[in-house]
C-alpha cells in the first residue's frame, strides 16, 4: 500500500542539514521547522527568533534547505484555469446564505465562520457535513466528510435530525462522516496531515475544523508566544488549503471572537488569529445572534463577492431560511 511505499524513501531529518547538531535540530523541530520546505521559505530573522539559533547560522541552514527542498513547479495559466473550472459549490441549507456566498461554499478554498458562543458555527458545520453526503442532483457532493473536532461538540444526534429533515437515511449519512478529536494544537496539525491519507480510501470533498483556533488560543497565551502561535496557525491553514486544492474539496473552519484586547487588538468582534487566518481564508462569514433561532451572517473580505448580510434560521431540522417576513 501507499503507506509502505512512503517508508522506502529515507525521511528528511533536520540533522541531515550541514551544521545542524542534535540540540539545534530539537529547537527547530519544536518551533515547527521539521520539513525542508518550511526551512527553505523561512527568513533568517524569524528562524533565529523562534529557534534561538544565531541569525548567521539560520541563514546557512536556510540556504542548505533550499538546495534540497522540492520547491514545486510552475503551472501554465491553462492548467490553473482548468483546475478552477472544476470548482464546485456546497449549499448551506439556507438559500439566503448560499446567495450571499455566490451559490454556496467553494471547493479549493477555506471558508471561515466566526462569531461568539452560540452563534451557530457548530450547527452550520453539522449541516454542511450532511449536505456534502447528499446526491449531486440534490445539490450535494455525494462524498464522505472529515471533521476535526477540537471542542468535543460533534453530536451524531444532530446529524440524525438533519439527515431525516433532508429525507436521507440517517445511518448511511453517519457512516460517511469521519470524526477525529484533536486533543491539542499539535494533534490538530497532525490530523490535518492525516486527512490526505484518508483520501486514499474515501472520496472526500469536505474537511471541517471546528474550532480552528481554540487550542492555539488556550496554549499560546500572552504576547511572548504570539509569534510562535501565528507561525503554527499559518502552517496549519496552508495544509488545509492544500488539502482543498488537491482534492477539490471545501474546507470549512470555525473561529471564535473575543474581547481580550491583548490578543484581539481591542476589537471585540475580531476573530482569533488576526491577519494570519484572514489572509489564508478565502471567504469569511461573521455570525451574530438575532431573535429566536435567527442568526445574521455577514460576508466579510471576499475576494470578488460583494459584502452583504443574510438571515438564517437555526432549528431542530438544521439550517434553513426560516419563515420569511
Ligand atoms: P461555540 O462553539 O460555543 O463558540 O458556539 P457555536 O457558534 O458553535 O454555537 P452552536 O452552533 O453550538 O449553536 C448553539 C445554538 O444552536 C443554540 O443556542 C441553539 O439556539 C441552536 N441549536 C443547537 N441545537 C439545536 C437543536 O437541536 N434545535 C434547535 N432548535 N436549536 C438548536
Ligand atoms: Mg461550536
Amino acid at each position: 500500500m501507499m503507506a509502505e511505499k512512503k517508508k522506502e524513501e529515507k525521511p528528511f531529518s533536520v540533522e541531515d542539514l550541514p551544521g545542524v547538531g542534535e540540540a539545534t535540530a530539537e529547537k527547530l523541530r519544536e518551533a515547527g521547522y521539521d520539513e525542508l520546505m518550511r526551512l527553505a521559505v523561512a527568513s533568517p530573522k524569524d528562524l533565529s527568533e523562534v529557534s534561538g539559533v544565531a541569525e548567521g547560522a539560520a541563514a546557512k541552514i536556510i540556504a542548505a534547505a533550499r538546495k534540497f527542498a522540492d520547491v514545486g513547479n510552475f503551472e501554465t495559466g491553462e492548467e490553473i484555469l482548468q483546475r478552477r473550472k472544476e470548482i464546485k459549490k456546497l449549499p448551506t441549507g439556507s438559500k439566503n446564505l448560499d446567495e450571499l456566498l455566490g451559490g454556496g461554499l467553494e471547493t479549493q478554498a477555506i471558508t471561515e465562520f466566526y462569531g461568539e458562543f452560540g452563534s451557530g458555527k457548530t450547527q452550520i458545520m453539522h449541516q454542511l457535513a450532511v449536505n456534502a453526503t447528499m446526491p449531486e442532483d440534490a445539490g450535494g457532493f455525494n462524498t464522505d466528510v472529515l471533521i476535526i473536532d477540537t471542542e468535543n461538540t460533534f453530536r451524531p444526534e444532530r446529524i440524525v435530525s438533519m439527515a431525516l429533515a433532508k429525507g436521507l437515511d440517517p445511518d448511511e449519512t453517519l457512516k460517511r462522516i469521519h470524526v477525529a478529536r484533536a486533543y491539542n494544537s499539535h494533534h490538530q496539525i497532525l490530523l490535518a496531515e492525516k486527512a490526505s491519507e484518508m483520501t486514499k480510501d474515501f472520496h472526500i470533498r469536505l474537511l471541517i475544523v471546528d474550532s480552528l483556533t481554540s487550542h492555539f488560543r488556550s496554549e499560546y497565551m500572552g504576547r511572548g508566544s504570539l509569534a510562535e502561535r501565528q507561525q503554527l496557525l499559518n502552517r496549519h491553514m496552508h495544509d488545509l488549503l492544500k488539502f482543498g486544492t488537491i482534492n477539490n474539496a471545501v474546507v470549512a473552519v470555525t473561529n471564535q471572537v473575543s474581547a481580550r484586547p491583548d490578543i484581539f487588538f481591542g476589537d471585540p468582534t475580531a476573530p482569533i488569529g488576526g491577519h494570519i487566518v484572514g489572509h489564508t481564508a478565502t471567504f469569511r462569514v461573521y455570525l451574530r445572534k438575532s431573535k429566536g433561532g435567527k442568526r445574521i451572517a455577514r460576508l466579510v473580505d471576499s475576494p470578488y463577492l460583494p459584502e452583504g448580510e443574510a438571515v438564517i434560521q437555526l432549528s431542530e431540522d438544521g439550517i434553513t431560511d426560516g419563515v420569511q417576513a
